[in-house]
């Protein structure tokens, strides 16, 4: 079985240019933002105290996002803020006089005009496109990598896109997308990933992320925990963690909670950069195959590799195993716990926190983490069964693909 492995980060600090950009204000604008939409509703933010009283932890809290607009995943949050931000923009207004009344109707289409919408996704980010593009009127045309599950590629054509699986990876898809919207009259990229030049809507996108992040804040309260100790994050291309994590530091400059970023294997880019010290990129190639199709993407968002270099405790390669165990987990947790429905992507995290508590390979990273008895652990479960064949196969049939 491959290991867990974990880079400390011991990288140069820089100056914080893009912390801003989940400042509480901003992430206030995304929430109102979500918050007009008919299909709003908090997702639920499950605490399980057995399975932390058996992992030796005190407190652990899974935020659930299969329960998110339909849509079985947290991404549709950060496509659908940065495509009002962009509407915005363009017709010389504030988001705020865009509440989704006003976005969907006939005469704001009409001063907006015709657009069509490019990105390139493994599954979740591109559904959450179409959706959106869908609600505007817009058209959506999505590029997805080899190896794409039948699943996913239906549920983005299902919401009316031009989609296509490509004989590429994710960041060539990527590439794809942005070179075809540049040829198309009124073609925006929207892209979750950010690169030098282009920052502005991956930005927004990063910011609607930030309206999960705000609720689990805020049902955190309501559990009567304060603040988490601990913050585990997946990561793709990190803008989820840098999300997570910049939404946190704004949140708690002084005692932020000790962040963990973990990455599939395959395609652990972010791990790569830690390891290697100096605080420059690494990029990861290749076909990169694992079940943890969302994280599979080996090119850092360019702003969020600033926040995550600045912020995060530790960088961790997680195998498919351990996200596979993960979904298993949280599947049939501890009696008297809810269970959670938590897909590939979506349940890494918890797998790799399950292993460090309980794995003698992992007790240096338990001690170095500080993880006991009095820990409160936060992380997210960002899809549901998303694949749900391979869901299936993995949580009923003891698959580990
Ligand atoms: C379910 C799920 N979780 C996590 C991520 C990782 O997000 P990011 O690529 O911003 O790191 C993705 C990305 O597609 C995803 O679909």
């Amino acid at each position: 079985m491959k290991p867990i492995e974990w880079a400390v980060n011991t990288m140069p600090k820089t100056d914080d240019r893009h912390l801003p950009v989940m400042s509480p204000e901003e992430i206030k604008r995304a929430r109102s933002f979500h918050e007009s939409f008919p299909q709003y509703k908090e997702t639920p933010l499950t605490k399980l105290p057995h399975m932390a009283d058996h992992l030796g932890l005190g407190e652990i809290y899974i935020k659930d996002e299969s329960y998110r607009f339909g849509l079985n995943a947290f991404k549709v949050l950060g496509g659908s803020y940065a495509m009002a931000k962009y509407v915005a923009k363009q017709t010389k207004k504030e988001v705020s006089d865009l509440p989704y009344q006003v976005l969907t109707s006939q005469a704001l289409k009409e001063e907006f005009g015709q657009a069509t919408f490019f990105t390139a996704t493994d599954g979740n980010h591109g559904r959450g496109v179409a959706w959106a593009a869908r609600q505007l009127g817009q058209k959506a045309v999505v590029f997805m990598p080899k190896g794409t599950t039948l699943n996913r590629f239906n549920n983005i054509k299902a919401e009316g896109a031009d989609v296509t699986i490509e004989e590429s990876n994710y960041d060539e898809c990527v590439r794809m997308a942005a070179d075809a919207a540049s040829k198309v009259k009124n073609g925006v990229v929207v892209q979750d990933t950010a690169w030098d030049g282009y920052e502005e809507i991956p930005a927004w996108i990063m910011q609607g992320y930030g309206t999960m992040v705000m609720e689990a804040d805020e049902q955190l309260k309501e559990y009567g925990c304060e603040r988490p100790t601990h913050v585990f994050v997946q990561a793709g291309v990190g803008s989820l963690a840098g999300a997570v994590i910049g939404y946190f530091k704004n949140r708690y400059p002084v005692n932020p909670p000790i962040c963990v970023v973990v990455e599939a294997d395959v395609a652990a880019c972010l791990y790569e950069g830690a390891k290697a010290g100096d605080g420059n990129i690494r990029i990861v190639d290749g076909d990169m195959q694992t079940i943890m199709a969302g994280l599979a993407c080996g090119e850092p968002n360019t702003i969020s590799w600033d926040i995550l270099k600045n912020h995060t405790d530790t960088f961790i390669s997680a195998p498919d195993w351990a996200a596979a165990q993960g979904m298993r987990m949280l599947a049939a947790p501890i009696k008297g716990d809810t269970p959670v429905t938590s897909g590939e992507s979506g349940a890494a995290p918890f797998g790799v926190l399950a292993s460090i508590m309980k794995d003698d390979s992992c007790q240096a990273l338990r001690e170095h983490l500080g993880l006991n008895k009095d820990s409160k652990v936060l992380l997210f479960s960002t899809e549901g069964d998303t694949d749900p064949d391979r869901y299936k196969a993995i949580v009923w049939e003891g698959k580990d693909r």
